[in-house]
């Protein structure tokens, strides 16, 4: 049993389109992304969103929609930047190039008492992010906005299809989520997107896909795996649940995971490969060498403790599934992140991989995990790399800069968690700098490593900016650690925005 999207929103390529369809589930309703030629999968929306895109509707291969059967699903549309544009022209409309590139913070006056804009401040702060411009309307359309040139950025084309030159999705747009709402008012249908719902849904999903099969999945102790191995579990599937040491874990993390299941009730097998991935490693500095390496060896030391696979759960998120779907765009991957690796490409083809989480976003999982019971603690722990402090000690890989790192982190995490910044940074952690530098310890003198805390606030971990703390907290923690962790004479506060930086050091 599928459950059917209430709205759908035609993906033509926008950097925000996820954001259009995570905005309408926070309002309570199902939504999905479909490209434009799977517009017609599903025959029963209450709503169609038409999303922006980098193309001018006049290009020749400018993606398209059928006007025709949008017009007979007789439901509401709401075309967005490049969706306006597109609609405006197909009901007879002209869209010319614009003088400028628009881009940016605009302020939206309303006009003309539309639905669309039921409630909102007479001029508002507004998103754009386009070139193009309907210049001319189509008969019987009726503007309901404009920008303070006066220029229209809001029409109404008939009494269901509207068009909005800028994107109520994001959070610079004021009065964007109102805009969302007021359409959602007109869709004929009940928000009915629950988490508890779906997850009923979900287990029923697992049970028919898994089909008493026995299923192997890896965890490692982070929210997506931990969710999909309680998921399984309460699903009745066989599980296997295997987690792998691969010895660049951080201070206590395998026994706090271990201990962690056990109070699930889920039974995990435990690989301990450390000494094999330090072997790997070992005199490795180049870094996408080195997570080639970490990444090579996962994949033969899990199947190799998995042998025989009959089914392999995969906790995949929705983003994940739109970046891979989507021409490239945000996928195409600075650092081998989620390498896709042969082993799995076979099992897929051979159609023993499940994704049951596929579906959702990440703070759905967490509302999922809660729905299970699963302690917040785990439900929101920072993010942790794959190749784990192999990407938080540049260089050469040795036991004494694990040691390092691994008691640095510990002293950091343990002050954030006790101030209270733990839960209000997206992630955070203690690296190695390795630069040697001259200072004193005692009467004598050191030459010793550097370590360096990060700590940024981030919403996808595309951009990122570090965090304030307090340098009450800073020399705290500075303190604890130079006088605490041997090996060390230096701690600097990394205070670099991604871009240019990235979020780990390697
Ligand atoms: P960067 O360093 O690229 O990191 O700014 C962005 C986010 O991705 C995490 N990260 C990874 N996660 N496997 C993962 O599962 C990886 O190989 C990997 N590399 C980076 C990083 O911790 C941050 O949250």
């Amino acid at each position: 049993m599928e459950i059917l999207p209430q709205i759908i929103v035609i993906d033509f390529g926008s950097q925000y389109t996820q954001l259009i369809v995570r905005r309408l589930r926070e309002l309570g309703y199902y939504a999905r992304l479909y490209n434009p030629d799977q517009l017609k999968d599903h025959p029963t929306p209450k709503g169609v969103i038409l999303s922006g895109g980098p193309k001018s509707v006049s290009d020749p291969d400018a993606p398209d929609v059928d006007l025709d059967y949008l017009k007979q699903l007789d439901v509401p549309v709401l075309g967005i930047c490049y969706g306006m544009q597109l609609l405006n022209k197909k009901h007879g409309g002209t869209v010319e190039p614009g003088t400028t590139r628009e881009y940016g913070p605009a302020t939206l006056s309303p006009e003309n008492g539309s639905d669309l804009f039921e409630g909102l401040s007479e001029s508002s702060q507004i998103w754009m992010s386009h070139s193009d411009t309907c210049t001319q309307l189509p008969d019987g359309a009726e503007i309901i906005g404009r920008n303070e040139d006066n220029v229209p950025v809001a029409i109404q084309l008939s009494d269901k299809f509207y068009g909005i030159q800028f994107h109520p999705e994001v959070t610079h747009s004021h009065e964007g989520r109102s805009v969302l709402e007021n359409f959602l008012e007109m869709v004929d249908d009940e928000p009915g997107f629950k988490i508890e719902a779906f997850r009923d849904h979900l287990i029923e999903q697992v049970r028919d896909e898994v089909a008493g099969r026995e299923v192997v999945c890896g965890v490692s102790g982070g929210v997506d795996s931990t969710v999909l191995a309680v998921l399984l579990h309460e699903a009745g599937t066989k599980l296997r649940a295997i987690y792998v040491d691969n010895g660049l874990m951080r201070k206590d993390e395998t026994p706090e995971v271990v201990s962690q299941f056990e109070e699930l009730g889920i039974d995990i097998e435990v690989v301990d490969a450390s000494e094999r991935f330090l072997d790997a490693i070992a005199g490795v500095d180049e870094p996408e060498e080195k997570r080639r390496r970490i990444g090579d060896l996962f994949v033969d030391v899990f199947f190799g403790a998995a042998d025989n696979v009959e089914l392999l759960a995969q906790g995949t998120l929705y983003p994940d599934v739109i970046e891979s779907a989507t021409s490239g765009s945000i996928a195409s991957t600075i650092k081998t992140h989620h390498n896709r690796v042969q082993k799995i490409l076979d099992l897929q083809a051979e159609g023993k991989v499940i994704e049951p989480l596929a579906e959702l976003f990440k703070d759905e999982v967490r509302a999922l995990g809660e729905s299970f019971g699963i302690p917040r603690e785990i439900l929101y722990r920072h993010p942790f790399p794959g190749p784990g402090l192999g990407v938080r000690v540049p260089g050469e890989v040795t036991e004494e800069k694990l040691k390092i790192v691994r008691e640095g982190d510990a002293i950091f995490i343990r002050h954030l968690k006790e101030s209270g910044w733990y839960d209000k940074v997206w992630q955070a952690y203690c690296g190695l700098l390795p630069i040697k530098t001259v200072g004193v310890k005692g009467d004598e003198r050191s030459y010793e490593w550097s370590v360096a805390l990060r700590a940024v606030i981030s919403e996808d971990a595309m951009t990122a900016d570090w965090v304030e703390l307090p340098p009450d907290l800073l020399r705290k923690i500075s303190n604890e650690i130079l006088n605490s962790v041997a090996g060390i004479n230096r701690v600097f506060y990394d205070i670099s925005t991604k871009p240019p930086a990235s979020i780990e050091l390697e």
